[in-house]
């Protein structure tokens, strides 16, 4: 009986260990390459982001539309960074300001703020995210 009682207690406690580290209840996917959505034209080569290398950061950070429980849209979806023409570039709305915005969630935006900051950042030049044909 006692020790019944110890096996569940175990396991209990395993499956707290195990659960409480996940904050939302969807996943985060691993390593990924982040292209122009179709259609676009790419005058850059695509770009390998890691996303397990950002699990310290809120998923919020950086999915700033996301209420922690719906799925997650894509940058590009409808209504959100669609305009790709060049005309466009500066706009909030645009797909390239959803990465290189002065704003806290694009890619650039944040690196170039922690810089500042001088705490431990990504990077910020060109050609360190976009490598060279
Ligand atoms: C540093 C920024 C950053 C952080 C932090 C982050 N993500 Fe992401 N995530 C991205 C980017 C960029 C994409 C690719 C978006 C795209 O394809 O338009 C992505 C894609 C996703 C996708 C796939 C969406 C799709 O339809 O392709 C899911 C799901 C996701 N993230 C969940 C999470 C969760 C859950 C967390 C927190 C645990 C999180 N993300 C934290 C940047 C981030
Ligand atoms: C909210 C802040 C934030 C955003 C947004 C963000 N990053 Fe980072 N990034 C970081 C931090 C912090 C580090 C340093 C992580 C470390 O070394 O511990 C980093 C490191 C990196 C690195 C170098 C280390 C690695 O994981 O390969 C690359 C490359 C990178 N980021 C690319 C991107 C790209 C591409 C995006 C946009 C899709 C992005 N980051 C968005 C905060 C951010
Ligand atoms: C921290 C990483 C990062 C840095 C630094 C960065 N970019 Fe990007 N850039 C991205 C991501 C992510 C995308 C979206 C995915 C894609 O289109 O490859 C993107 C897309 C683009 C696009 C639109 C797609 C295309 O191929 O035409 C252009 C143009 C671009 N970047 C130019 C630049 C230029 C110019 C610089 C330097 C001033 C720069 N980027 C710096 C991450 C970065």
């Amino acid at each position: 009986m006692k020790k019944t009682l110890l096996i569940c207690m175990v396991t209990a406690a395993l499956v707290c260990a195990f659960a409480l580290p996940t904050l939302y209840a969807v996943d985060a996917p691993g390593d990924m390459v982040l292209k122009a959505p179709a259609g676009a034209k790419m005058t850059k080569q695509p770009v390998n982001f890691s996303h397990k290398g950002h699990a310290a950061l809120d998923c919020k950070k950086c999915h700033h539309t996301w209420d922690g429980a719906a799925a997650v849209k894509k940058c590009s979806t409808e209504g959100c960074h669609v305009d790709t023409s060049k005309k466009g570039k500066k706009k909030p709305e645009s797909f390239y300001s959803a990465f290189h915005a002065k704003s806290a969630q694009s890619c650039v935006g944040c690196h170039k703020a922690l810089k500042k900051a001088k705490a431990k950042t990504g990077p910020t030049k060109c050609s360190a995210c976009h490598p060279k044909k």
